[in-house]
């Protein structure tokens, strides 16, 4: 006999197959037992009608609990009332073992709860379709790259030094000396950009955020392009591009599990090209105006301040009535990491870009072009208090070959809460490290 899976089911109609699985869910109306069971590709409605079901199956039905494995084996039949179209018309069911109290039921539990049950949590419904939407724009960020020639860099996650300022760094031990776990691939892309020209990293990061927003992760998921003789309106496009591809894919490719998450789809459809673009000026003088302070004050978000940062509640401000993305660019070298690259008219400018997500998601790519210039670059990792013998080989970029290039880094959990329209980035990845867990 076949065996299948739930999602191959269509193609088994009339005939008596095997799904092996979990019960999901449980009816039971006097003689008539209906389970709903699920394999990871698929829910299936299985049945089993007391006087026509064969010994034994009707029990099993009766015995199986929620989260039991068992294979079950029967006839498959159209019916446009069943989930997926099909449905068993039971013969056997093989319990494998009984799940005993299975701790996440249908009621309502408290996110925390649920956090600490996150190995289980993985199978309800919602958190499967949007893990499952993860995987499917992981993917498509590899095919995009390697489409396009870009070559796979793995970059390392011990490193000796700062990317991203020294505040969030996490520390170890290595044999004696300090090392940190990585929080951006980017020192490690610009050298391979000047080896094979276009490049990206693809993998975790790390960040100890002393904040507990719902934007901010631990250890998150980071894919980064960088690319010789590329200048900010390269990087612009690239990035334009990338989000365009990827919205698609899920569009295409993630119907179902965007239903299952109640996303509106209509939103995410007019993601298209061209983005929206403005500078820090430009965005700094909307938030400036008194009815966006009067809007923070209202809401007891901090007002912004001219020359500072955008906060989160700025963020949101910034894309309210847009429909796509917004890419922000000159910031104040300031405010920025210190491989900026300056602008040539307005030095105390980086070329450098920060893409907003719609809808409240706020800042989902940070990117810019790099120092190219070997003084420039030296002077910045001394007046950043970087140790410079630990940055000698990035140093050398400049040295040998030095080119105007760039790169940006996307936050997978920020793109994919996006996608899947959900509050908090901690549902965006498999098992979420923040400020307050390790567990499980
Ligand atoms: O803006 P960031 O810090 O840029 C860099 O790390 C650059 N070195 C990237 C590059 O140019 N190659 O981070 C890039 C993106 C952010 O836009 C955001 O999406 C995500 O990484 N991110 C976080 N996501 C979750 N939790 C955090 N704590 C994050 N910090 C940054
Ligand atoms: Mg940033």
């Amino acid at each position: 006999m076949i065996t299948t899976t739930i999602k191959g089911i269509g193609a088994h109609e009339g005939q008596e197959v095997r799904v092996r699985g979990w019960l999901y869910n449980k009816r039971e109306k006097g003689k008539i037992a209906f389970l709903i069971l699920r394999d990871g590709t698929g829910y299936l409605q299985a049945v089993s009608f007391q006087p026509e079901a064969p010994p034994g199956a009707f029990a099993a039905c009766q015995r199986v609990t929620q989260e039991s494995s068992l294979t079950a084996t029967g006839t498959i039949r159209r019916d446009e009332r069943a989930p997926g179209g099909y449905e068993m018309a039971l013969t056997s069911v093989a319990i494998h073992q009984i799940a005993q109290d299975y701790p996440i039921s249908p009621k309502e539990h408290g996110p925390e709860f649920l956090l600490d049950h996150r190995h289980l949590w993985l199978r309800s419904s919602k958190q499967h379709a949007l893990l499952r939407t993860r995987s499917e724009i992981c993917q498509g960020i590899r095919e995009f790259f390697h489409q396009r020639d870009f070559v796979l860099i793995d970059s390392p996650i011990l490193t000796p030094a700062a990317c991203e300022g020294t505040s969030t760094l996490f520390e170890t031990d290595y044999f004696g000396d300090r090392a940190y776990l990585s929080q951006s691939g980017q020192l490690y892309l610009e050298p391979a950009c000047l080896a094979f020209g276009k490049v990206y990293c693809f993998g975790p990061t790390f960040r100890a955020e002393k904040s507990k927003t719902r934007r901010h992760l631990t250890e998150f998921w980071m894919v980064e392009p960088e690319v010789a003789y590329a200048e900010l309106p390269d990087l612009l496009e690239l990035a334009e591009d990338l989000v365009v591809a990827l919205v698609g894919r899920a569009l295409e490719r993630c119907g179902p599990d965007l239903k299952t998450l109640e996303r509106d789809t209509a939103k995410l459809e007019k993601v298209r090209k061209p983005f929206p673009r403005m500078t820090y000026d430009q965005a700094a003088a909307i938030l400036l105006r008194p009815e966006s302070a009067a809007r923070a004050k209202a809401q007891d978000a901090p007002p912004f301040q001219a020359g500072s940062d955008f906060g989160g509640f700025d963020e949101t401000v910034l894309t309210e009535g847009l429909d796509r993305p917004v890419m922000i660019t000159h910031y104040p070298s300031a405010l920025k990491a210190f491989y900026m690259q300056p602008d040539q008219a307005d030095p105390g400018r980086a070329l450098c870009v920060d893409v907003l997500a719609p809808e409240g998601y706020g800042e989902i790519i940070g990117g810019s072009q790099r120092i190219h210039d070997y003084d420039l670059m030296l002077r910045r990792i001394e007046e950043h208090r970087l140790p410079v013998k630990a940055f000698q080989w990035y140093l050398d970029v400049r040295k040998y070959g030095s080119v105007p290039h760039g790169g940006f880094g996307m936050g997978i959990e920020r793109f994919v809460a996006w996608i899947g329209g959900v509050h908090h980035l901690r549902e965006a990845i498999p098992y979420p490290r923040t400020l307050n867990r390790l567990y499980p």
